[in-house]
């Protein structure tokens, strides 16, 4: 079983990447972002709870991400592993899924972190606004999104690097040159 933390910046490229590995290595993807998207479609109590914080550019509350992220865990049997897409975002969440794993005798094999250029972050964000109508894919959400990572998630980085898991890739270039390096990362720790 291979358990993959797929972390960085929004735009970064994890669900890009994410549908790659899926399909080399056939794990789950779970995605936050799109679980609380499908929450929101919904019109769960979650989804209306999440729309606020997800508008804003801010983070869903850790209790409420973590419960979700737990009871999805529970919903497969035997399964070859486990891409963590946009997830754990806080050393909290980090702490929570490691505690929740360990119980399971289960462990992050790797974190994986793709470094882009703020330029390049809001470039792609925007046009993807554009194309798609994403409702956080607007200038200024996007600007607060880009801060809420380097306040709130960065610090995720050092509890993987204390545990010798992180890895840091350059997440520039085309998707194709992007996947080998991750390839070549994802090889080296299994
Ligand atoms: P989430 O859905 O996780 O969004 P994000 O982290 O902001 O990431 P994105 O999906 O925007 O980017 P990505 O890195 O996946 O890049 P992608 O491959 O899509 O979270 C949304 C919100 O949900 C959060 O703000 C928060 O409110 C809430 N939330 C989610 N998880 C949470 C958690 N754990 N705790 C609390 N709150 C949480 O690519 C982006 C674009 O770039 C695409 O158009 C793509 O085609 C393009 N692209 C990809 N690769 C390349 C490349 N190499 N060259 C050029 N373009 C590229």
């Amino acid at each position: 079983m291979i358990n993959i933390v797929l972390f960085g910046p929004p735009g970064s490229g994890k669900g890009t990447q994410s549908q790659k590995l899926i399909d080399k290595y056939g794990l789950i993807h779970l995605s936050t972002g799109d679980i609380l998207r499908n929450e929101i479609s919904e019109g769960t109590e979650l989804g209306v709870k999440a729309k606020k914080f997800m508008d804003a550019g801010e983070l869903v509350p850790d209790a409420d991400v973590i419960a979700m992220v737990i009871h999805k865990l529970t919903e497969y049997d035997d399964p070859m592993g486990f891409i963590f897409d946009g997830f754990p975002r806080t050393p909290e969440q980090a702490r929570s899924i490691r505690h929740s794993l360990t119980d399971k005798d289960l462990r992050i094999n790797i974190m994986i972190t793709l470094e882009v250029p703020c330029e390049e972050l809001i470039s792609r964000l925007v046009k993807r606004g554009e194309e798609t109508g994403r409702s956080d894919d607007e200038r200024s959400i996007i600007e607060k999104r880009l801060e809420v990572y380097l306040q709130q998630s960065k610090p995720v980085i050092d509890f993987y690097d204390k545990m010798r898991k992180y890895v840091a890739i350059d997440g520039m270039g085309t998707i194709d040159e992007i996947f080998d390096r991750i390839v070549c990362a994802v090889e080296a720790c299994i």
